[in-house]
C-alpha cells in the first residue's frame, strides 16, 4: 500500500465535510431548495471576492471563465494587451486571437514578474487598448505579478479594463477586487476553494459590463449577460453542477468561520515556511522574487533532472507534485500550498525531497530543511 498525498497546484486536496456535503441526494435545480442554496452562496462569494458585483458561477474549469473574460467584453479587431509570464499568460494570447483580438504581447522572462511600468508604457503607446490580461499569480513559474500596482495603472483609463486570472490567487492572497478596481476577476473550483475540478467563477465590474454592452463577439454556453440575468434570480441559465455548488456552500462556511485575513496569514505562513524548508535544504527557488503564496517552483539542483524528483515524490513517496511545463521540463518541479493544507504538508514535503534528492545520489544533510521549517510553523 501507498499513502497518496496531493501536493500539486490543482486539483488541491477536499475537507472529509465538503466531500461529505457534496455526497447529498441530488436536488433539482429549478427547485426553491436550489434557489436558497445559489442564492446563499453567491452572496458569500461576494465576500470572498471582496466584491459587491455578481460572481457568476459557471459550471466549467477555470478556462471557460478566461474564455468568457475575452468573448464577453471585446469584439474582433479590438486590442488587447496580455502580460505572459508562463504558460497561463500564454494561453491569454492564444484566447485572444481565437476570438479575433488584436494582441501586443508583454513577454515576461519566466520566473520574473512584470514590471508594471512596461504596461503603463504599451498603454500609453497605444491608448486603442480595450483590456489588459494578467495572471495574478502564474502558477507554471511559482510568480505573482503585482495585482495592485496594474489596478493603478488601469482604473483611471475609462476605455480600458482589467481582467485577472486569479485562479491560484483567489483565497490565497488578498486581492481587493473592488478597492482596486479588477474589472473581471476569474477563479476555479479546484484551487484554493478546496473542491473539486469543475466550477468556475467570475466577478464583473460596471465598467467591465458596459464593455459587453457594445461587444460584438459570438458566445453562446459562456454569455455573461445571459447568465447574469438567470443568476441574480438565484437561477441559473442551464444545468448547474448542482453537487459542486452543495459542496461551495461548505467550503463558504468554512472560509467565512476562519475569515480572510486569517485565510491570507495562513497561506502566507506555510509558504514561507516551505520556501525556507527547501532553502534549508540546500535548494534555490525558481522566481527570482514576488513568489506567488500559491505554489512554491523550485530550481533542480546541477545534474538532478526535475523531473525525476517530481516522479520519485509520486512513485517512492505517494507525494503528488507537478514538474516544469515547456522549457522548464526537467529543469524545475513545483510543490503546492493552497488550500486544505496545514503545517505537516509542509514539513511532510521537505523532508520527502531531501529524501528523493539522496535517494538520487545528490548530496544533501538529511533534515537540514525539515529543521528550518519547523522553526517556523512553532505555535507560540
Ligand atoms: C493561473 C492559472 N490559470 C488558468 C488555469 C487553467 O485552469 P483550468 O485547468 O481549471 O482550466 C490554471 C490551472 O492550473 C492556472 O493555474
Amino acid at each position: 500500500m501507498i499513502k497518496r498525498y496531493l501536493l500539486a497546484p490543482g486539483p488541491t486536496p477536499v475537507p472529509p465535510e465538503v466531500l461529505l456535503a457534496m455526497a447529498r441526494p441530488m436536488i433539482h435545480h429549478r427547485a426553491p431548495e436550489f434557489s436558497e442554496l445559489f442564492g446563499e452562496v453567491r452572496e458569500n462569494l461576494k465576500w470572498l471576492f471582496q466584491t459587491q458585483n455578481d460572481v457568476l458561477i459557471l459550471a466549467s474549469s477555470g478556462t471557460g471563465g478566461m474564455e468568457g473574460a475575452v468573448g464577453n467584453f471585446l469584439s474582433p479587431g479590438d486590442k488587447a494587451l496580455v502580460i505572459n509570464g508562463g504558460k497561463f499568460g500564454e494561453r491569454w494570447g492564444k484566447l485572444c486571437k481565437t476570438f479575433g483580438v488584436q494582441v501586443t504581447e508583454i513577454k515576461v522572462e519566466w520566473g520574473q514578474a512584470v514590471d508594471p511600468a512596461a504596461v503603463a508604457e504599451a498603454l500609453k503607446k497605444d491608448p486603442a487598448i480595450k483590456a489588459v490580461f494578467v495572471q495574478a499569480s502564474e502558477t507554471s513559474t511559482g510568480v505573482a505579478h503585482d495585482t495592485k500596482a496594474l489596478a493603478d495603472i488601469v482604473r483611471p483609463l475609462d476605455g480600458t479594463i482589467l481582467v485577472v486570472d486569479a485562479i491560484t490567487a483567489l483565497g490565497v492572497f488578498d486581492l481587493k477586487t473592488d478597492a482596486w478596481g479588477l474589472d473581471v476577476v476569474i477563479t476555479g473550483s479546484q484551487k484554493a476553494l478546496m473542491l473539486p475540478p469543475g466550477l468556475a467563477f467570475v466577478s464583473v465590474s460596471d465598467k467591465a459590463w458596459q464593455m459587453a454592452e457594445k461587444a460584438k463577439n459570438a458566445t453562446f454556453y459562456f454569455n455573461f449577460k445571459k447568465e447574469r440575468e438567470s443568476q441574480v434570480k438565484n437561477q441559473t441559465a442551464y444545468t448547474p453542477a448542482v453537487s459542486m455548488i452543495l459542496g461551495l456552500q461548505e467550503v463558504l462556511k468554512m472560509l467565512k468561520a476562519e475569515g480572510l485575513e486569517a485565510v491570507f496569514t495562513r497561506h502566507a505562513r506555510l509558504a514561507h515556511a516551505m520556501r525556507e524548508g527547501i532553502k534549508g535544504a540546500g535548494l534555490s527557488l525558481f522566481p527570482k522574487k514576488s513568489p506567488s503564496d500559491a505554489v512554491t517552483a523550485v530550481s533542480s539542483p546541477e545534474g538532478v533532472d526535475g523531473q525525476a524528483i517530481y516522479r520519485n515524490l509520486r512513485v517512492q513517496y505517494g507525494i503528488t507534485a507537478a514538474g516544469g511545463q515547456d522549457h522548464l521540463k526537467g529543469k524545475i518541479f513545483r510543490v503546492s500550498h493552497m488550500g486544505y493544507m496545514d503545517s505537516f504538508d509542509v514539513i511532510m514535503t521537505v523532508a520527502a525531497i531531501e529524501m528523493v534528492l539522496k535517494g538520487l545520489g545528490h548530496s544533501v544533510k538529511l533534515g537540514s530543511g525539515v529543521a528550518r521549517a519547523q522553526e517556523l510553523l512553532i505555535v507560540k
